[in-house]
């Protein structure tokens, strides 16, 4: 969702503040902006993409600036909506991440003493309540306000006469980047790759003040000393890398990151932690969700503990009881769901694992402990390596519970990831390519498996696609079946194969072209559906991990087919930090 960027230091303003703005890309947005200090308070912002509009802020003078990608929630995406925000005299600008709950109150209140307003933002009343208490002192000033706004913020707020950006954080993420005589700050880590490695994670109440020389941060009026902590990725990891989009360059990491994950291991505070659980609940969102579900599978079968999977969307809402270890699952670690619900699990007096990819993000914050995925940065919107990174990290503990009874399993299974990166899926994607529903379908880990394979379908190529358990279809989406859906079934050896096969008969006599993964040799399967794509004949994790890479590649294949913008789906958000 938006994101901020803020410089302060010798160089000029306005390349930083670009360049950190489309490292930001990623993470979805409409419309873009900046402003800088220099002999007064310049402000560029557009609708579209960066890269189409980036010359007109060629003009913007100034060491000192912020920077503003936004996904429109108050307002539409136009250019006046689009941040940096300014008051009434335009010499205070601000930029801002989250919602300011009861802006419509604080507005009507403004308007009320005069103010004038441009925008149908909620973010504008800062600026304009900045300006109320602004009298030389910008950081007394964002202090005298913050007590006023309610809901999430990252803002960061500049004046026209004082070389200083003020930032402060409550709910959405904001750390800072420690340079030479240079301060950044960013929504995440990635727009500081290019500068320093050197990072600093604020909590939720902290207020920075920021010059060239100096960062000082406060929390309740005090000042704190925020460790300062080394980035562990660096800036070629954001580059595609010869690839023609990042999701693609993404699918092809997946066996080095799956291995890494896995060699990484789990340290023994996470493990006894494991190992007293008498019932595990997990919470996510999305693609995080459904490794969620195939670990519930996986553990339920393997290890015999009860796991229960929750949507962090629904949690909040429809607590139900809970008992045991809670794991928040999390890529970006900064979903406002699955946050949420990590804490109404900490309230609770649970004992709370987080895991995601992203080192310092919220969820490592709230939960009381942290199993790092080492998927590096994913830049393109579709989750695919951090998927199966974050299979990893389940994986492993499903081991740790086993006693390591797939040690030798976990650390072979990133050569079968490898095996099917390659294979040839040209037919069964122009048959999705050319439909307008596809189904997919599978049993047991494999449901999971399905609903992210119609996920990633829908999300990247717009053809709409609906993933079932495999014997669910005749209860109802059968209706649907005619020559023209193609069903995707996944069907692997072991206890549910001969009721697949017989589902996949069902389907063919309704006439749907079946597209079939089945495991290498499967002649039988072969023979009853139109395509086959064989995966390599290993154990269940592993069948797990290259079926969904698989899945990956078809809906990679089908939108590039379709010439869809496979890096940025319409509508979507990399990382959804509001409810
Ligand atoms: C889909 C996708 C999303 C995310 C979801 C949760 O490809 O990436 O469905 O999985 O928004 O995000 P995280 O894992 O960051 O909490």
């Amino acid at each position: 969702m938006c994101g901020i960027v803020g410089y302060i230091g010798r160089r000029d303003a306005t390349p930083v503040l670009i360049q950190g703005l489309k490292r930001l890309e990623y993470r979805g947005y409409d419309s873009f902006g900046i402003a800088t200090v220099g002999s007064a308070i310049e402000v560029y912002k557009k609708m579209g993409r960066i890269s189409d509009g980036e010359a007109g802020a060629a003009h913007l003078h100034g060491c000192t600036g912020i920077g503003h990608t936004r996904w429109a929630t108050h307002g539409e995406p136009n250019d006046v909506n689009a941040h940096p925000h300014t008051d009434c005299t335009g010499k205070i600008a601000v930029v801002h991440n989250g919602v300011i709950e009861n802006y419509s109150e604080l507005k009507r209140q403004l308007l009320a003493r005069g103010h004038i307003f441009r925008s149908e933002t909620d973010t504008e009343v800062i600026a304009h309540l900045i300006e109320e208490h602004y009298d030389g002192d910008l950081l007394a000033a964002v202090n005298a306000i913050l007590p006023e706004l309610h809901g999430s913020y990252a803002v960061l707020a500049i004046a026209e006469d004082t070389e200083q950006i003020v930032a402060a954080r409550n709910a959405s993420p904001l750390v800072l980047g420690v340079g030479d005589a240079e301060v950044f700050a960013a929504s995440d880590m990635t727009p500081l790759l290019e500068y320093t490695e050197r990072v600093i994670y604020l909590e939720d109440g902290d207020v920075a003040d920021l010059t060239p020389d100096r960062y000082t941060v406060y929390h309740d009026g005090r000042t704190v000393d925020r460790p300062v902590e080394l980035i562990s990725w660096c800036v070629e990891d954001t580059r595609k890398g010869g690839f023609d989009h990042y999701m693609l360059k993404e699918i092809f990491e997946q066996p080095q990151s799956f291995y890494e994950t896995i060699r990484a291991g789990i340290d023994d505070r996470i493990r006894q932690m494991v190992l007293e659980a008498e019932e595990i609940t997990l919470v996510a969102c999305g693609t995080s969700y459904h490794t969620a579900l195939i670990f519930k599978y996986l553990a339920e079968a393997l290890c015999n503990i009860p796991v229960r999977v929750e949507l962090g969307s629904e949690f909040k809402y429809f607590t139900p009881p809970l008992h045991g270890l809670v794991i928040a699952v999390s890529q970006s670690g900064e979903t406002a769901d699955t946050i949420a619900a990590l804490k109404m699990a900490k309230a609770r007096n649970c004992p709370t694992l987080a895991i995601t990819n992203m080192q310092g993000s919220t969820v490592t914050r709230v939960a009381d402990q942290t199993l790092l995925m080492r998927a590096g940065p994913e830049i393109g919107v579709a989750a695919t390596k951090s998927y199966t990174a974050q299979l990893a990290a389940l994986m492993e503990i499903v081991n740790v519970r086993c006693d390591g009874a797939f040690d030798d399993v976990l650390s072979h299974a990133h050569l079968a990831i490898g095996d099917v990166l390659l294979h040839e899926i040209k037919e069964a994607v122009a048959l999705c390519a050319g439909a307008e529903h596809v189904f997919f379908v599978g049993r047991g880990a494999f449901y999971p498996v399905s609903l992210e394979g119609a996920l990633k379908m829908k999300e990247i190529s717009y053809v709409h696609a609906e993933g079932y358990a495999a014997g669910e279809l005749k209860h109802g989406p059968f209706a649907l079946l005619t020559a023209e859906t193609p069903v995707v079934a996944v069907c692997t050896p072991g206890p549910t194969y001969g009721v697949m096969a017989s589902n996949i008969k069902e389907m063919k006599a309704r006439k749907a072209p079946v597209i079939a993964l089945g495991v290498v040799g499967d002649t039988e399967l072969a023979e009853i559906t139109d395509i086959f794509i064989p995966i390599p004949n290993t154990h269940l994790l592993v069948q797990v991990l290259t079926a969904s890479v698989v899945l990956q590649l078809l809906a990679y294949h089908t939108a590039c087919a379709l010439q869809c913008d496979v890096d940025k789906p319409r509508n979507l958000a990399k990382s959804v930090t509001v409810e």
